[in-house]
């Protein structure tokens, strides 16, 4: 039996999103996305290989296990026992620190600590753009969470040259992301479906289109610490993404009335002089950014929205990384 390893990573915010592939299997994007990693929205996870099992076993503590997250975390532990020729079976034991299938994007933070926690487990040793190549293979958006603070997923030409990078450290800017939670059911749509049908949207072209210009204004205003032009971008491209969603066939709709209440109440802070956009992933919760400096105000007034069950607050988070606390 070896030795456990865990490792630990952060969610990521997409600012501007994946949302349609290229290449089912390989995970390829048809645009490259920018992102933050969450702090405050983190997967711990711990694998052992050992040679007494004759099948993965895979536990995901607080939520329970489906076959179906078992079938493809063993596809991912596949990809890491290829690279490092070996054959034995593993016990993984993870946990989250947020509600799973709420559009926190849990399989990005489940599958980067994987990746990562796998590969130490099985000695094989890759460099951060290798690791983030690996885990996109598991989920794309984990690609993002490998890199430490605000990431660039490069869409690239194939395998080899779609990975992600840092292009400013987690310290470089105090931008907050305040998730109020309204939904902590399991979605009825996963990503997986939803990114599957974007070809059949009359708009996915248009919002292709605009995403890549987005991507440009996004990270040069990451770069300059513009939170206005920033928020601006920002907004419009979750709404390009969810305009995709509405009109795919069959239509994907993540909203529900309280989604629409925040989005309604920001912009009606925002007229009065607040300092606030939303964004919004494959869920019902709704992602608030602020500068570092509003955000006890701005938490205090989406707690008093209705509907909103909590407000998970999160700084610009680090890089995916090996931990000394186990979980077996
Ligand atoms: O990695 P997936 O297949 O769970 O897709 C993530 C999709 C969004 O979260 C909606 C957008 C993004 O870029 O993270």
């Amino acid at each position: 039996m070896t030795a456990p390893s865990t490792a630990q990573s952060c969610a990521n915010i997409a600012f501007i999103k994946y949302w349609g592939r290229r290449d089912h299997a390989l995970r390829l994007p048809l645009n490259g996305s920018i992102s933050m990693n969450l702090d405050g929205a983190t997967t711990t996870t711990t694998v052992i290989f050992d040679p007494a099992l004759d099948e993965d076993r895979v536990i995901i503590l607080d939520a329970g296990t489906t076959a179906q997250a078992a079938h493809r975390v063993s596809a991912h532990l596949d990809r890491v026992r290829a690279l490092a020729g070996i054959t034995t079976r593993a016990r993984v034991v993870s946990r989250n620190s947020f509600p799973m299938g709420t559009g926190i994007a849990s399989s990005a933070s489940a599958f980067a600590a994987l990746t990562v926690a796998a590969c130490a487990a099985a000695n094989l040793t890759l460099d951060e753009r290798a690791l983030s190549i690996l885990a996109r293979l598991g989920s794309g958006s984990a690609c993002r969470s490998i890199p430490a603070g605000f990431v660039e997923w490069h869409a690239g030409e194939d395998s080899e040259t779609s990975y992600a990078e840092t292009i400013a450290p987690p310290e470089h800017w105090d931008l907050r992301d305040l998730i109020a939670i309204v939904q902590t059911a399991h979605k009825d749509v996963g990503s997986t479906t939803g990114q599957a049908l974007v070809d059949s949207s009359p708009f996915s072209e248009a919002r292709l289109a605009a995403a890549e210009r987005g991507l440009a204004v996004v990270r040069n205003a990451i770069r300059a610490c513009d939170f206005e032009t920033f928020g601006e971008e920002t907004e419009q491209e979750a709404l390009r993404m969810h305009a995709v969603a509405l009109t795919s066939q069959p239509s994907v709709l993540y909203w529900s009335p309280e989604t629409v209440r925040i989005m309604q109440a920001i912009r009606a802070w925002r007229a009065e002089g607040v300092r606030a956009y939303f964004t919004i992933d494959a869920g019902a919760n709704v992602h608030v950014l602020c500068p570092g400096a509003d955000v006890d105000a701005l938490a205090k007034r989406l707690r008093e929205l209705k509907g909103v069950r909590d407000v998970l607050a999160n700084r610009p988070g680090p890089a995916t990384r090996l931990i000394d606390a186990h979980l077996v």
